[in-house]
């Protein structure tokens, strides 16, 4: 039996491809590479290139492997892109998960653990945030993932499939191996972002906004690495395997870092000054993202191995240093 991971060629599922093989477990993937890239794919997986859309596609993954369990990150990400293109995410994350799960329905495949995000709250009403705090994005892209988690309620009603949603927090660093890490195209996270300048691809890092309230007037994030992200969903396919019942979690350290705090901490671990500009505030910026992952902690047994900003940006390093062009030559 097979673990299935739709979009296993992106970053956080490369990642939980890499872990999930480490373990000994057989894995198939499917992926359009659009957002992936066909070098982030494990030489040990099974790999199926095709749209989660094309419902002959999956029918046809589904028809000629056996599948124990479904990891889902199949999806576009990207919160900015979604304010100017909501019906790309409607199409893409809304529409290939209805395909998905029709498909999974008709096979008799009953498991799914989900990647949701902390975009699904919106603006936190307290610190930190728990998953039974209300539900309220303030972007397409959190709505988005907000009614496919709906969705997966709804269809586990119906049909008795289970389902476990991860809601991440800042996802950064990269495979301490150094073999595959972030890259977007365009990039608009913090931390590759800062990591060009000592790249020499960018003069600076600009802020965006030192007027909120905060310690130093910077957004304050979770930051998560991406193989503790990626151990999560291992535990979480387990947890449904050992016959656990649907839940969501969040995943996240705990403790929060200011924009100013990670661009010292860069500067920290590659030796560069890394200058950094003030500009104005990003629109939908919440000041303070901070997660409770108490209940992942406690139901799945998570550990985060890399609860170390220093760590989580030498990781990222060593991936961006060694690959300044991500996986293009
Ligand atoms: N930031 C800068 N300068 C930059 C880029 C980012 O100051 O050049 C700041 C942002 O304003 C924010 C922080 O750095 O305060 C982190 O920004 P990212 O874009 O790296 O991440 P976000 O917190 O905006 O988004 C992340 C995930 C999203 C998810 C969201 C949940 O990347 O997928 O958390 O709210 F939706």
């Amino acid at each position: 039996m097979s673990i299935l991971v739709l979009g296993g060629a992106g970053y956080i599922g490369s990642h939980t491809v890499y872990e999930l093989i480490d373990e000994g477990m057989e894995v198939v993937i499917a992926d359009n590479l659009e957002t992936g890239y066909a070098a982030a794919v494990h030489p040990k997986a099974k790999f199926y290139q095709g749209d989660i859309r094309n419902r002959e596609f999956i029918d046809s993954v589904f028809d000629n492997e056996k599948i124990e369990a479904v990891i889902h990150f199949a999806a576009n990400s990207l919160v900015g892109e979604s304010m100017t293109n909501p019906l790309k995410y409607y199409d893409n994350n809304m529409c290939g998960t209805k395909v998905l799960l029709e498909s999974m329905v008709a096979h008799g495949i009953d498991k799914i653990v989900f990647s949701s995000t902390a975009a699904t709250y919106g603006e936190p009403e307290s610190i930190p945030i728990l998953e039974t705090d209300n539900t309220k994005p303030t972007n397409t892209y959190g709505e988005t993932k907000l009614s496919m988690e709906k969705m997966f309620y709804w269809v586990s009603r119906a049909h008795g499939l289970r389902y476990v949603s991860l809601r991440y927090f800042n996802a950064c660093g990269a495979h301490v191996s150094g073999q595959i890490g972030e890259a977007h195209n365009p990039e608009t996270h913090l931390i590759p972002l800062i990591l060009k300048v000592p790249n020499g691809q960018r003069e600076n890092i600009t802020i965006f906004g030192d007027d909120y309230d905060t310690k130093d007037g910077t957004c304050v994030r979770d930051y998560i690495h991406v193989t503790d992200l990626a151990q999560a969903h291992i535990l979480a396919v387990k947890y449904l395997m050992n016959g656990g019942a649907s839940d969501i979690f969040n995943l996240g350290n705990g403790v929060g870092f200011t924009v100013k705090e990670v661009i010292e901490t860069a500067r920290k671990v590659t030796g560069h000054p890394i200058p950094a500009v003030t500009v104005e505030r990003r629109a939908g910026d919440p000041a303070k993202l901070i997660a409770s992952s108490e209940k992942a902690v406690k139901v799945l047994g998570w550990k985060p191995q890399f609860a170390d900003l220093e760590k989580i940006i030498e990781s990222a390093w060593k991936w961006h240093s060694t690959h300044p062009n991500g996986y293009n030559k």
